[in-house]
């Protein structure tokens, strides 16, 4: 009998559909699922946010996932093998959660700072940003799970995102922006590409060219073009190389897309391209009966928490350090720890990439693990927090069940009640899952409330709509939260608040009811819900909050202060508006600092921001969000358990004013132009000559080398070939450490436009007190090429200079590359 091969039985399966059902399995069934077709074996397949740990199907504190450090923490390694196990980590919980398909890594560049989603994304760098996301693809699918980098591209920053129309020609197309898609498909052959929001010269990413060329025609793209979450407008899009269009079930393809194949506008092989694309993506994740899934099982097994963990201490980056540091745990004195962010850290970034956690551990929680919480005293500082935070789930009663937590009803026009869950947080968002919020008209939460200290607390609630306050049965507070123009996840996962004030009682339970209007509600969202029910801060007198800091630092041995920003400055939907920590905490911590010398600060934020009182500290730490183990991993730094591991993979300014690529504000005509070309991140710094605070690949350990030597290449160099190069360090100090060693090119008289200096290669190394090794680097010659409607190869000269940041460059070997053939 004649066997088939796979490519003939997925063709057979083809054949089995008629058009319409061919053209339904082409958008999304709902949220995050496509659509099964039990007549030939497919099941759904889910798929599920990331990118730095996974939701799941339903966004409930009933169902928690990891919560690892955001991608600026990973990236700051300089570490594949961090980026890999990242990938393989996520694509575990992805199978725990029944999640076929993880919706990351997220590859767009640092181009400006005030990007909303920079700490999602790795780096200003092409070359780090792909090497990371090569490797967190591997991760990924060599435990079975499909990876999907997104968002191709130019989706470098959030304003207007929908719209915007990036200007962006050819050269820095491919040479940065481009760079880490062509890597995670080319080398990583990742199973989906997610298609972007905004346009590149003037068409919709969705509708795009780039989705054929290079995905498809150059790099051999056999996988799913998933678009972003509504980012498909029209039929249009099927007639580019677009492949699912989500979320469903509604959508602009559907049967206008049926009309337009049989008007002959639009090739039914087109429509079967797709298919078989889905139907291939369905085969490698075991969504399809009969065919082999590329790997059933997750095959990487290790503690995620102790990996959440070492990830953190890796990725922190120490900037600054006089010697406080590490601090010997039996000769240091008391410790004053101050800082809203301190007790109340950021672990991740606000946005789809939410992920929610079971447990975290603060700064204070870590520090006082270590060094006992006798020998500490804690000071708020300055207030960070916007809007309003969840109540505690240990002040909470749920009035139904007595135990811990809240009632959540659902009810309709008459007041029947359609659905109730039992929840434990009431930070409450439904998108997907089974809860019936298009069909209600109020949503009811109830708790018995019992707070732990007397005094007025500003209670209410953040969301979008009507909302009725009621506190022992009386309505106290009515809100009407009106979002008009703005973004939807903007709006949706970090609306505004509208609260009260309540004078409580230590001990003294209060019955809080919220009723949510929700029967006016409409548009592709109008199935989902976000709802926070909790207090805004109290009233403080901010002068007090500064001194009473201050105090405590001053009696204190070492003052260690944990600055950061909050969940309303960086998330996704929106860019920041300024670089500057949110709040008073400057103030805070120059006053900090002239209280103490021995005044440590620990940035939680997930992107740069400026340190005006960066002369004045004895340390500072950039802590990133650092996932849900950040205390331990802080402490871990703090004490010398764990070498500070990170460089920084993004360069940080030292005032707002001379970062040189800032805007990300489109024109009047939607336009946001990438003038700068291929100057951006440390290139644009190089160029225009101004000074960071801290620049690209900087960091300090607590070590220190030596360079020694650097072997190149002998003869000249083919285009096409690798480079090798060798590099001989010295680890001089008394501890084992780490050292990053990074290798930049330069080309002096090019004949066309060339940055001052780019990175082409980089690898971690680890050392033992005195002792020597060696790194050895295989560079592409493509990365001396330059995009001139090809890689264009310039014979001649290239300097290679090597060292440990942008500008901390000791060794220079020079290359030669000979003409290319022809
Ligand atoms: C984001 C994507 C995300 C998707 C699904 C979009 O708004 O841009 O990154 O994967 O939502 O949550």
């Amino acid at each position: 009998m004649e066997t088939l091969t796979v490519d003939q039985r997925m063709e057979a399966l083809l054949n089995e559909l008629s058009l319409e059902e061919k053209i339904q399995l082409l958008t999304g069934r709902d949220f995050w699922t496509t659509w099964p077709m039990e007549k030939i074996g497919l099941r759904r397949i889910l798929v599920s946010d990331g990118p730095t740990g996974v939701r799941g199907e339903a966004w409930d504190e009933r169902q928690p996932s990891v919560n690892f450090p955001s991608a600026t923490a990973i990236s700051s390694t300089w570490d594949p093998a961090m980026a890999d196990r990242l990938g393989a980590a996520s694509a575990v919980e992805a199978r725990r959660k029944g999640v076929d398909v993880v919706l990351g890594p997220t590859i767009n560049l640092h181009r400006s700072p005030l990007g909303g989603r920079h700490f999602e994304a790795f780096s200003e760098d092409p070359v780090l940003t792909a090497e990371l996301a090569a490797a967190y693809v591997n991760g990924v699918q060599r435990n079975g799970v499909g990876a999907t980098p997104k968002h191709y591209v130019a989706n470098d920053s959030e304003t207007d995102r929908f719209t915007v129309d990036v200007q962006v020609d050819e050269r820095p197309l491919r040479e940065l922006y481009l760079l880490a898609f062509e890597k995670a498909v080319v080398e990583s052959r990742a199973w989906l590409v997610m298609s972007a929001y905004n346009s590149i010269n003037g068409t919709t990413a969705t509708e795009n060219d780039l989705l054929e060329t290079p995905l498809n025609s150059e790099w051999g793209f056999d996988g799913v073009v998933i678009s972003d979450w509504t980012a498909v407008r029209s039929v249009d899009a099927a007639k580019a190389s677009q492949d699912l269009v989500m979320p469903g079930p509604d959508g602009p393809w559907g049967g206008a897309l049926v009309a337009a194949v049989q008007a002959g506008e639009i090739p039914e092989a087109s429509i079967d391209r797709k298919v078989l694309r889905i139907l291939q993506l369905a085969a490698r994740v075991g969504a399809l009966e009969g065919f082999e899934p590329v790997q059933a099982e997750p095959v990487d097994k290790e503690d995620l928490v102790a990996f959440t963990r070492e990830a953190s201490a890796a990725g922190t980056v120490m900037v600054k350090n006089d010697g406080v540091l590490p601090l010997d745990r039996a000769a240091t004195g008391p410790l004053a720890v101050i800082g809203h962010n301190a007790k109340h850290s950021r672990t991740q970034g606000g946005g789809s990439a939410t992920v929610l956690p079971e447990k975290v551990v603060s700064p204070l929680d870590g520090i006082r693990a270590a060094f006992g919480s006798d020998n500490i005293t804690y000071s708020i500082g300055a207030i960070v927090q916007e809007g309003v935070a969840e109540l505690p789930l240990d002040q909470l009663t749920n009035p139904v069940t007595g135990e811990p937590g809240l009632r959540v009803t659902f009810l309709d026009g008459a007041g029947a009640e359609l659905f109730a869950e039992d929840r434990r947080s009431t930070a409450l968002v439904w998108f997907g899952g089974d809860a019936p919020v298009r069909d209600s008209s109020t949503v009811r939460l109830h708790t018995i409330y019992t707070p732990d200290e007397t005094g007025t607390v500003r209670l209410g609630a953040a969301t979008v709509g009507k909302t009725r306050l009621y506190v022992n049965d009386v309505l106290v507070h009515e809100g009407n939260i009106e979002v008009e123009g703005k973004d939807i996840a903007e709006s949706f996962l970090a609306p505004p608040s509208s609260t009260t004030e309540i004078a409580v009682e230590a001990g003294v339970p209060l019955d809080v009811r919220v009723d949510l209007d929700t029967a006016e509600r409409s548009g592709p969202l109008d199935n989902a819900l976000s709802v926070t029910l909790g207090t805004e801060p109290a009233d403080a007198d901010p002068e007090m909050l500064i001194t009473e800091a201050a105090k405590a630092a001053r009696k204190a041995d070492v003052a260690v202060v944990v600055v950061g920003t909050n969940a309303r400055v960086e998330s996704e939907g929106y860019d920041r508006t300024t670089l500057d920590l949110p709040g008073l905490q400057d103030r805070l911590v120059h006053a900090v600092a002239a209280a103490n010398p021995r005044t440590i600060v620990i940035v939680n934020a997930g992107s740069p921001v400026i340190m005006p009182w960066r002369h004045e500290v004895a340390a500072i730490l950039i802590g990133y969000f650092g996932g849900q183990e950040f205390g331990n991993a802080l402490t871990d730094i703090l004490t010398g358990a764990v070498e500070p591991g990170g460089r920084l993979p993004t360069t940080w300014p030292a005032t707002q004013g001379s970062v040189p690529v800032l805007n990300t504000t489109p024109d009047a005509d939607g336009k946001l132009r990438y003038d700068e070309g291929i100057h951006i991140g440390y290139r644009a710094w190089l160029k225009t000559g101004a000074t960071p605070a801290y620049e690209f690949g900087y960091g300090l350990g607590y070590t220190t080398w030596t360079l020694d030597t650097v072997d190149g290449p002998d003869g000249p160099l083919t285009p096409g070939e690798a480079i090798p190069v060798s590099v001989t360090l010295t680890n001089k100090g008394e501890r084992s450490g780490k050292q990053v060693v990074q290798v930049y090119a330069e080309k002096k008289d090019s004949a066309v436009e060339r940055p001052v200096r780019w990175l082409i290669a980089s690898t971690p190394v680890w050392a033992q007190p005195g002792e020597t090794v060696t790194a050895t680097l295989e560079v592409p010659t493509r990365l001396l090429a330059y995009w001139n409607n090809g890689w264009t190869y310039e014979p001649g000269e290239y300097t290679l200079r090597i060292g440990t940041s942008v500008s901390e460059l000791p060794i220079t070997r020079v290359v030669r590359l000979t003409q290319p053939e022809h």
